[in-house]
């Protein structure tokens, strides 16, 4: 939901576009789903990118979509988040001589490679580009929590926590840097067709993952904390009236999902069984 924080004092240096901060963003998780339409989105509007994920071919084929596609050039950086501490002198070596105006981290695992995925990615990629940012005063962070991320999920438990740390980090942080022309924003979207939500199919609820990038980056400047677009900006207020904490906490809801997984998982089933005769 949006939900800007900015006092009026601020507003003139965190008041900024991405299309302004011309210098090398760097958008992570950047070969499928919500970091690649944020790539494509900021090449679109006249940017070069730096793209890093974990797949090299992958990683390649995007680089050419998006030089052919916007005639932007792009730099790419392959490494495993899920890897933890060991890889960032390698990613700090990769950046280095770059200008980054903007980082995008965004990627997606298990206990310890959803926590170094999802969490630890975070600080450590921040660590690397904020002090040159807070150099030339100026920088843009767009943090990916989730919907998730904003009350606790029963059933999502971990997934759940790791968002709610990116969207304190993110919150802190950018009270911390705002006065030094650092904005740091935190998006936190509800369903996103991606491969991660096994592509649903696109509708008022569920946005293309290029449409959210577009809408989102709108929102930059005017809010640090956003649901990234206005149907999820709706249902955000929604559940919060219709599925109140101690409803999505009770053992009687908790309940009913886990029996609704259980037909849902049968379902995929015997449809994979059907498609593979
Ligand atoms: N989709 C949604 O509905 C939704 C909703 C709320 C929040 N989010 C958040 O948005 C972010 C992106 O999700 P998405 O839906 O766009 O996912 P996605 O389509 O599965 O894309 C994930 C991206 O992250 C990269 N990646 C995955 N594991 C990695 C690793 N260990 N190291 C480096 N890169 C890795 C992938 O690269 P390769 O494929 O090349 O390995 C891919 O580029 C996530 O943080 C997710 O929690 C998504």
């Amino acid at each position: 939901m949006a939900n800007g924080t900015d006092g009026d004092h601020f507003k003139a240096r965190s008041d900024m576009q991405p299309d302004q901060l011309s210098k090398d963003p760097v958008v992570t998780g950047a070969t499928s789903g919500i970091g690649k339409a944020y790539a494509s989105e900021l090449a679109r509007r006249g940017l070069d990118v730096v793209l890093v994920s974990r797949s090299a071919d992958k990683l390649q084929m995007v680089a050419k979509e998006i030089e052919d596609q916007y005639g932007r050039k792009t730099r790419t950086i392959q490494v495993d988040f899920t890897d933890g501490h060991s890889i960032y002198p390698a990613i700090a070596k990769a950046l280095q001589g770059l200008e980054i105006g903007i980082l995008v981290p965004d990627a997606e695992r298990k206990i310890t490679q959803v926590i170094n995925c999802n969490m630890l990615s975070v600080p450590q990629m921040t660590r690397l580009v904020l002090p040159g940012m807070i150099e030339r005063e100026t920088g843009l962070i767009i943090n990916m929590s989730s919907m998730v991320g904003t009350s606790p999920q029963p059933l999502l438990s971990l997934y759940s926590a790791t968002k709610i740390f990116v969207s304190y980090f993110s919150q802190c942080l950018h009270a911390e840097y705002k006065s030094k022309g650092i904005t740091v924003q935190c998006v936190a979207p509800f369903m996103v067709s991606t491969n991660m939500t096994m592509n649903m199919k696109v509708n008022c609820f569920v946005k293309s993952a290029s449409g959210f990038a577009r809408e989102a980056l709108n929102t930059v400047g005017h809010s640090s904390y956003t649901s990234g677009c206005l149907s999820h900006a709706l249902q955000n207020v929604a559940i919060s009236i219709l599925l109140p904490d101690w409803l999505r906490m009770s053992s009687f809801l908790i309940k009913m999902l886990r029996n609704l997984a259980k037909v849902t998982e049968a379902k995929q089933k015997q449809e994979l069984r059907e498609k593979e005769e």
